[in-house]
């Protein structure tokens, strides 16, 4: 395994590859969400690549930016263990300049996690278009706890003619339930327990709609019921196209719900 550092590396190695790249962005500190990603991209692939790297213009002011967990030689480690072939580690200089053309995401992201976070998929679409442009992926994988994420930039791929397969990877929980989520470490022993009525809610509302409860009012309430002692900032039952819907269409759902424990933000969902 190879770490690279800088863009002329990358450009570089990526000339001589002929074969199949699988391509797994992260902001690192890796955990068994992002492993299930590197090992999918290993199946599929001749050459995997992952890169790491705490993407600034995500974050909104006064968001984690700083205190956001690095852990570059575990990291390292972890991909190592995981066979990939070549780690991208940019230095924030190395990837932006003083003033950038900008990528913007469509209106419709400013619902939802753009609503809470405005211009933070601005920031995600920019750095994803830089290192497809760098890695030059065949297959880019994403994980469907990030949903909205993902879901624009498929429409990137598409808008911009990105010759790029997305492949949407299933979200990977704690045996608990919990969603992995590099946050999660920022949880106490009580927030650890509390947040764990995100994703029973969520299988509460899988159960309600097996029992052909469809009305999202409906699931919404009863949702929110299981979740009264969290901070909930919100529930919503959408299509994969992320607009809001009155009732559940079995296989072009998505329910998502993000709550806060103390400062942390817990993001999950189900695709039902
Ligand atoms: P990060 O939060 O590190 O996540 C990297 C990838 O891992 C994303 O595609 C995310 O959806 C996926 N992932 C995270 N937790 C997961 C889980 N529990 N199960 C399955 N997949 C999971 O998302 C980002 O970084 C950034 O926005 C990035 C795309 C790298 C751009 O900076």
């Amino acid at each position: 395994m190879q770490v690279l550092k800088t863009i002329e590396e990358l450009q570089n190695i990526r000339k001589e590859i002929k074969g199949t790249v699988g391509f797994v962005p992260t902001m690192g500190a890796l955990h068994n969400g992002h492993i299930s990603l590197i090992k999918k991209a290993r199946e599929e692939n001749e050459i995997v690549v992952v890169s790491i790297f705490v993407n600034p213009t995500q974050f909104l002011p006064g968001e984690d930016l700083d205190k956001y967990p690095r852990k570059d030689e575990a990291d390292k480690k972890i991909c190592q263990m995981c066979k990939v072939d070549y780690v991208f580690m940019p230095e924030i200089s190395t990837m932006y300049s003083k003033e950038e053309v900008l990528v913007k995401a469509p209106n419709k992201s400013y619902v939802l996690e753009g609503k809470t976070r405005p211009g933070h998929f601005d920031g995600v679409l920019q750095v994803v278009l830089k290192l497809f442009n760098l890695v030059q992926p065949t297959n880019a994988y994403f994980g469907k706890k990030d949903a909205q994420q993902l879901s624009l930039i498929q429409q990137m791929v598409e808008n911009f003619f990105l010759p790029i397969n997305i492949i949407p990877c299933d979200i990977v929980r704690e045996s608990d339930g919990l969603a992995m989520s590099s946050r999660n470490v920022y949880l106490d022993e009580q927030q650890r327990k509390d947040a764990l009525l995100i994703s029973k809610s969520l299988y509460f509302a899988a159960s309600l709609i097996g029992k052909n409860e469809l009305k999202s009012d409906v699931i919404k309430n009863k949702m929110l019921e299981t979740m009264n002692i969290l901070d909930v900032e919100y529930v919503a039952i959408v299509d994969r196209q992320f607009n809001e819907i009155n009732e559940v269409v079995k296989g072009n759902t998505i329910i998502l719900v993000v709550a806060k424990l103390g400062n942390t933000r817990l993001l999950d969902n189900i695709w039902i």
